[in-house]
């Protein structure tokens, strides 16, 4: 039993840069299972507050630079010898490398605070995007799960999600909302693409 579980067990890697609600929504979905394993981070962020969550959680981690990630094959390496059979980008905000994407054709996941193709592009992230979705006024907003490709916030979609901005909400307000809908929505996404495998 255990030899088959070992074979059929599938593997999340996952990379962030900061606070790490996702990983730990993530980890607890999945904590208990026998058929799937969080079994890595990746951290460009030394100080982050996902390596104290890692730690908890006994997830493995390291830390990477920018040397090492865009101008060695050192995390590429190390990311393919882990062997994952998913690469959840939970919150990193660094563009994933050419030779990562093209070697793991759909099998990189983001998710990303806004509704996607609106919001999104380099230095859309975190707040910056909760405060231009207030500063436009808008009345609806949500999260999308997209496959990662080499341009920030373009991969295809696989699932958007969204909810109501009020007139008076601020950009904390929307986060608030958004990180419900994050924790509602992308362990539920991960585990299903998972098992279409
Ligand atoms: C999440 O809201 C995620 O959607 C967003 O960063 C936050 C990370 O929170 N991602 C981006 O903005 C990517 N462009 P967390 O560290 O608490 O999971």
């Amino acid at each position: 039993m255990c030899i088959l579980n070992i074979y059929s067990m599938k593997k999340i890697v996952l990379f962030a840069s900061g606070n790490g609600t996702n990983v730990q929504q993530i980890a607890e979905h999945f904590s208990g299972r026998s058929d799937v394993e969080i079994s890595f981070l990746f951290c460009n962020k030394k100080d982050a507050y996902v390596l104290e969550r890692a730690k908890n959680l006994g997830i493995p981690f390291q830390i990477i630079d920018r040397h090492s990630f865009y101008e060695t094959s050192a995390v590429y390496d190390q990311l393919a010898a882990l062997n994952p059979d998913i690469v959840v980008l939970a919150g990193f905000l660094w563009l994933m490398p050419s030779n990562i994407v093209r070697s793991f054709p759909d099998k990189i996941i983001n998710i990303h605070p806004a509704l996607l193709p609106k919001y999104g592009g380099k230095g859309m992230y975190g707040h910056h995007v909760h405060e231009a979705v207030v500063a436009a006024k808008e009345s609806i907003t949500g999260i999308t799960i997209h496959y990662v490709n080499e341009h920030y916030d373009k991969g295809s979609v696989i699932f958007q999600a969204s909810c109501r901005v009020l007139p008076q909400d601020t950009a904390d307000d929307v986060a608030a909302k958004i990180h419900l809908l994050e924790k509602e929505h992308f362990p539920k996404v991960i585990d299903k693409l998972l098992n279409e495998q």
